[in-house]
């Protein structure tokens, strides 16, 4: 694939994500609530999970059962902050990329999480193609996505205050890259690329500004017990979906040569001082700051 056929990415490279959107700005019910479920959903341990978009990894501590967790992003200065925040254990691995094009071999992990990520995804399948490959036979997949089919809504296109259909299956773009998926959508997309959905769980019923100005604790308490109840037109849905049983075992994968693969050309890398390198290509990318920076190949 080239770069041009690739499909755009939105950039956070730079941004305060992190004080501009959660810490002190009145997200603590959202940022709760989403531990709620992961925590409901995610098998409790496992070898090698895959956080896509990790930033700066508000929800890394959420992995703690997994012996080894790979931060991936594509904004270099999320994963700098979230390597201060961890260190740079061996437990933690830090790479930056592009989620359309993996730099990992395929069946490394076993399991992958995409969490307020995939509403700045053009081409879910590409995304989706991608987890299956590089998760093992039945790897664990956790995913949360924005649901377009939500109350407000529902509401606001029955009041023709919104032109666009909540209940049609194609994704819409309410904002440039920012999408809201139909539940049906994604189901029928995981099941293209091998994935069954285990379970589902409706979150953030009360994600609205009146509401918010109640206890946080009752908040996440309601919205806890709601999550069991199968009402699924709240902004985000969580999902657990599990692989099938095909493609290969490659958990065992313990250096970086055999973790990592060229995004490019999928040719296998060797390590060559601080740089990872593609032979037959001559692709070469660079490990700054004990983060594998998979985003080009450096000249
Ligand atoms: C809204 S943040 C979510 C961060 C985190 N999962 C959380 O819930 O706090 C979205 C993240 O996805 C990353 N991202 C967006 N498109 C990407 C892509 N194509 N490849 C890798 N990361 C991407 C952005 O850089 C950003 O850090």
């Amino acid at each position: 694939m080239t770069q041009n056929d690739m499909p755009s990415i939105c950039d956070y490279e730079g941004s305060n994500y992190r004080t501009d959107f959660w810490e002190g700005r009145g997200r603590d019910y959202e940022d709760r609530v989403e531990r709620v479920a992961i925590r409901r959903l995610l098998p409790k341990s496992g070898k090698r999970l895959l956080e896509i978009g990790s930033a700066f990894g508000r929800l890394t501590n959420e992995y703690a059962g997994y012996e080894q967790v790979i931060l991936l992003d594509y904004s270099f200065s999320q994963l700098q902050y979230a390597q201060e925040h961890y260190g740079r254990d061996k437990r933690f691995i830090y790479v930056a990329a592009n989620a359309y094009q993996l730099p990992l071999k395929a069946g490394v992990c076993d399991g992958a999480t995409i969490i307020r990520v995939l509403h700045h995804m053009q081409d879910v399948p590409k995304i989706f193609a991608e987890v299956r490959r590089i998760l093992a036979p039945n790897g664990t997949f956790l995913l949360e996505f924005a649901n377009k089919r939500h109350i407000k809504a529902m509401v606001r296109y029955a009041l023709r205050r919104q032109d666009w259909n909540p209940y049609d299956l194609t994704p819409v773009e309410f904002v440039e890259l920012n999408f809201d998926f139909h539940p049906r959508y994604i189901a029928q997309e995981l099941q293209k690329v091998g994935f069954s959905t285990k379970k589902r769980l409706p979150v953030s019923f009360f994600r609205l500004g009146a509401l918010k100005k109640l206890p946080t604790n009752l908040l996440v308490g309601l919205d806890a017990t709601l999550q069991h109840t199968p009402f699924f037109y709240t902004p985000s849905i969580f999902t657990l979906n599990i692989a099938n049983s095909s493609g290969e075992n490659a958990l065992s994968a313990n250096t970086p040569e055999s973790l990592f693969r060229c995004p490019e050309t999928g040719e296998d890398l060797v390590r060559e001082g601080d740089t990872m390198v593609a032979r037959k290509s001559s692709l070469r990318y660079a490990i700054r700051d004990g983060i594998y920076d998979f985003k080009a190949p450096i000249e």
